[in-house]
């Protein structure tokens, strides 16, 4: 249901609330009922851009400034409402031929193929020259009306991965005079990058209109598993190290409509809940090859010295994890004013949505839409206002070398939370941060032995998995938090049995690499083959909580 021509992304999502009421077929372990879909407002098969003239075009076609069929969109990001609204779009250099890595939207031509025009100028986009965007590959809106674009300065991820420019932000106001001013600029020092680092996704936290200057970046480093926190009042940054940044090595296989491939994708996805009652957010992260999310007090990354130098074990534990699994791999995710958090399911071309104040387990993880088409791999999802954007963008075909032009490819899909939302536990009554308490499921995956193996229940959440409620106890939807806690054993948990390796006291060592196959990877690089885990064991070592199947 796409009508050829619209004038304006407002009519879109005007239609995408009023007209658009298809069911969906059996949705599988996740359990929703009939769903919307999400709108598509946009879509490719390739993608073109708006150039000074034809003449320019062509010669940049015949010398290869420009191929089609290399140009993968990845995110999309929107800013400012009604006929106003201005909708970005990334397009990273993962091969030769992309003229431009970062696009504004002309959407009010059509939304089928609309044009890419570089922004904020054909000069900023191009090669050569550190300054200019390089290889952008995600970008986030603050609420300040800021772009905050994070260059990897990385090219040709398919073919070696050359890393011409250190990455660096790059901050726009978008209200100013020309809705391009720069306001901020920072390149990641050399000693907080590794050789093969990958920076590819950015979160912003920000406090409020009032407090636009005392904003943080939070930054992930795929490849190098690590989150670079950027500090832009002061000016400075600092890495972040953490276990749960890592891939899970049994979740570095993905089948994906056919497509499977092997990518040890580190952190991935990241999303900044609301504000809590104690003036703390939580970052919500998980890395790719992983089935569990993962949450950190921002107040924790904030601390600069909490990560000086060695990694400090009381620091390592304020770093949670998700006991229970959901489906299927994640792309991209975001979270809403009320704390809900929407990701991509890839497996299941699918969005699920997660109630933060709730505990991480299935009657709590919902599917609100999905579509075998046009929801192909969410490598872009951001929460804009009351609605969800997602970019779909059948990145498996790329990982597989398989890309057909002459297919729908990339696709802006939009839908407004209230009907994605409706009749499950994501619903929040109420204001938007009533009863947003602190809910931990998991506690960190590491810890000392005692602790680990001292008393695990039958039904797996042992006397390890720290889960603390705060002072409210919500109940939201058909599946409260009362039904969560006290039936473990319907979420499969009852098989649990621990199987403590021998010589179990293992941590990862720093020399940890993940393992890359084939001829290339993802929005990642092709690293070295590594030696997995190994233990090296001082005395104050930590151990997997887990068996190693059961990640
Ligand atoms: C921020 O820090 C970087 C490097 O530390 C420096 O090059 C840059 O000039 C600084 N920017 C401002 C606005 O002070
Ligand atoms: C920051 O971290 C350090 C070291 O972990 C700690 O001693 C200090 O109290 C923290 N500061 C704040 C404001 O939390």
């Amino acid at each position: 249901m796409i009508p050829p021509r619209l004038a304006a992304v407002a009519t879109l999502l005007w239609l995408a609330a009023s007209c658009s009421a298809t069911l969906l077929p059996g949705l599988g372990a996740l359990g929703a009922q009939g769903r919307r879909g999400m709108e598509v407002v946009a879509e490719w098969r390739t993608v073109d851009f708006v150039y000074p003239s034809r003449v320019v075009r062509e010669s940049a076609i015949l010398t290869g400034e420009f191929v089609p069929k290399n140009v993968v969109v990845l995110d999309v990001d929107a800013y400012g409402e009604g006929k106003h609204q201005r909708i970005f779009v990334t397009t990273p250099r993962l091969k030769p031929g992309v003229p431009a890595t970062l696009s504004e939207l002309s959407i009010e031509e059509s939304i089928v193929s609309p044009k890419l025009r570089p922004f904020p100028s054909w000069a900023w986009n191009e090669q050569g020259d550190c300054d200019n965007l390089i290889s952008v590959f995600r970008t986030s809106v603050d609420q300040c009306g800021r772009l905050w674009v994070l260059d990897s300065g990385t090219v040709n991820v398919f073919a070696g991965a050359d890393r011409v420019c250190p990455p660096k932000l790059v901050v726009f106001d978008l209200r100013g005079r020309d809705g391009a001013e720069v306001v901020a600029r920072y390149t990641f020092p050399k000693e907080q990058r590794e050789p093969t680092t990958l920076t590819i996704t950015v979160a912003v936290d920000v406090r409020g209109p009032d407090s636009c200057r005392d904003a943080f970046a939070y930054v992930a480093d795929v490849t190098e598993p690590a989150i670079l926190v950027y500090d832009m009042r002061r000016n400075r940054s600092w890495r972040v190290l953490s276990n749960l940044l890592y891939p899970y090595p049994l979740h570095g296989s993905f089948k994906i409509n056919g497509a499977e491939f092997d990518l040890m994708d580190g952190v991935f996805g990241m999303a900044v809940g609301p504000v809590m009652p104690d003036g703390d957010r939580r970052l919500f992260f998980h890395s790719l090859a992983s089935v569990r999310e993962s949450w950190v007090s921002t107040r924790v990354l904030r601390n600069q010295s909490n990560f000086a130098d060695e990694p400090i074990p009381a620091v390592s534990r304020l770093f949670h994890v998700s006991e229970p699994r959901r489906t299927s791999q994640a792309g991209a995710e975001g979270v809403d004013a009320n704390g809900v958090l929407f990701f991509g399911l890839l497996s299941e071309n699918a969005l699920a949505c997660w109630n933060t104040r709730l505990p991480y387990v299935s009657p709590n993880l919902h599917i609100v839409a999905k579509d075998d088409k046009t929801m192909q791999f969410a490598s872009g999802l951001k929460v804009i206002g009351r609605h969800v954007w997602m970019l779909s963008s059948r990145f498996q075909n790329v990982m597989v070398g398989r890309e057909r032009p002459d297919e729908v490819n990339y696709r802006v899909l939009v839908a407004p939370i209230a009907d994605l939302v409706a009749g499950t536990s994501c619903a929040v009554p109420g204001g938007p941060l009533d009863n947003l308490v602190e809910v931990d499921t998991g506690g960190p995956l590491f810890r000392p032995p005692s602790a680990a193996y001292g008393g695990l229940s039958p039904s797996g959440f042992g006397s390890s998995s720290s889960m603390y409620f705060g002072s409210t106890q919500p109940s939201y939807g058909p599946s409260g938090l009362h039904d969560a806690l006290h039936s473990h054993h319907g979420y499969g948990f009852s098989q649990y049995t621990p199987h403590p390796r021998p010589g179990a006291n293992t941590q990862q060592p720093s020399s940890y690499h993940q393992q890359h196959h084939g001829s290339g990877s993802g929005p990642s690089a092709s690293g070295p083959s590594g030696s997995g885990f190994s233990g090296t064991g001082p005395g104050d070592s930590i151990v997997f909580r887990d068996p190693v199947d059961r990640f």
